[in-house]
């Protein structure tokens, strides 16, 4: 459905011969048809940066991304946002407050559906529905009458009526609390079963990426560092970063301890140009790890990582 092949986005800090910064760096990983996939990492490790770039909201320094096996930029705007959408973090931020949230759905129709009033309202209350919300608490409503919860549900109804296959969906449970999120968490994979939505769940909380994805991709400063099935990443992590932020996940069963091994780290700690981004940070890091190209290399079956200790050159 979607696929990212070698991509790089350096945002230009504006100062001339100081470069830029490298939010995304030589990106590769593809979602296919009727997946969740998961994005973590922490901030500014590039997620949202990626799903902009998917988005076409900005444009890559390198490197392309595919939809439906057509590079993206070759999608006439209209053609691509039928197929392609977005929802984000703040869903107050999406709505106009001095307009019902009825306008979200008459722009859709005005611009990118022109179907019959009646056959377009229709196809409303149906999304409204599918995403657990009674039309008549939505439709004739202001976004301060709603709450966080139920504007988020409109939105993905939103994508629903313009008929989207696919979903960006940008730290979209955030600001919600922890009944909601499980309820709009529920939603997307009650989406991706019925309708075969491919959606790419960007997170910084890895439990929701367990909780809800096929496959998972963590990030560390603009690369990923491991990638594959959620299942073995989650129950094999071979990268110290990964291993650090399962450790990081708290849980009801234990009190907050950390553990020596993933998080301590001995020595000089400047950070230096090339080899292994994580090095600075890394408790199992060697000589060696300055030399490291990043590459990813397969751990087992649809189970990729990043590191020199687990067959990398
Ligand atoms: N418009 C911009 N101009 C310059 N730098 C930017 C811009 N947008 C993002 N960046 C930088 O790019 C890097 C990646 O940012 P991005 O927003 O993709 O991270 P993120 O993983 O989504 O983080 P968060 O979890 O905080 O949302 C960061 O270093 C950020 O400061
Ligand atoms: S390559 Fe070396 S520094 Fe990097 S994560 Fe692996 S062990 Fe740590
Ligand atoms: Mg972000």
């Amino acid at each position: 459905m979607i696929k990212i092949e070698n991509l790089t986005k350096i945002y230009s800090t504006g100062v001339v011969g100081r470069g830029g910064i490298v939010a995304v760096d030589d990106v590769s990983f593809e979602i296919k048809t009727g997946e969740i996939v998961s994005l973590v990492g922490e901030s500014g490790s590039g997620k949202t940066t990626i799903g902009k770039l998917i988005l076409r909201l900005i444009k890559p320094t390198k490197g392309k991304i595919y939809f439906a096996g057509r590079e993206i930029s070759r999608y006439k705007p209209l053609e691509y946002y039928r197929n392609v959408q977005g929802v984000f973090q703040d869903p107050f931020s999406s709505f106009n407050p001095i307009y019902k949230v009825d306008r979200i759905f008459e722009n859709v129709n005005r611009y990118l559906l022109n179907l019959p009033k009646s056959e377009f309202w229709g196809k409303v209350e149906e999304s409204l529905k599918s995403v657990g919300l009674n039309p008549r608490d939505v439709l004739g409503k202001y976004p301060h009458q709603m709450s966080g919860g139920q504007l988020q549900r409109t939105l993905i109804a939103r994508a629903l009526v313009i008929g989207a296959k696919f979903l960006v969906a940008d730290e979209i449970i955030s600001m919600l609390d922890a009944s909601t999120r499980v309820d709009v968490l529920n939603i997307l994979g009650d989406l991706r079963d019925s309708m075969g939505l491919s959606i790419l769940f960007v997170t910084h909380d890895l439990s929701l990426g367990y909780y809800i994805s096929d496959t998972t991709v963590i990030m560390y400063r603009g690369s990923i560092v491991e990638m594959g099935d959620t299942e073995k990443v989650f129950k094999n992590p071979v990268h110290p970063y990964t291993k650090m932020l399962l450790e990081s996940v708290p849980t009801l069963d234990r009190k907050w301890k950390p553990s020596e091994e993933i998080f301590k780290v001995e020595g000089d700690v400047t950070s230096f140009k090339g080899g292994c981004k994580y090095y600075s940070r890394c408790p199992f890091r060697k000589d060696v790890c300055r030399e490291f190209d990043g590459k990813l290399s397969e751990v087992e079956e649809n189970h990729w990582a990043a590191c020199i200790l687990f067959g990398g050159d």
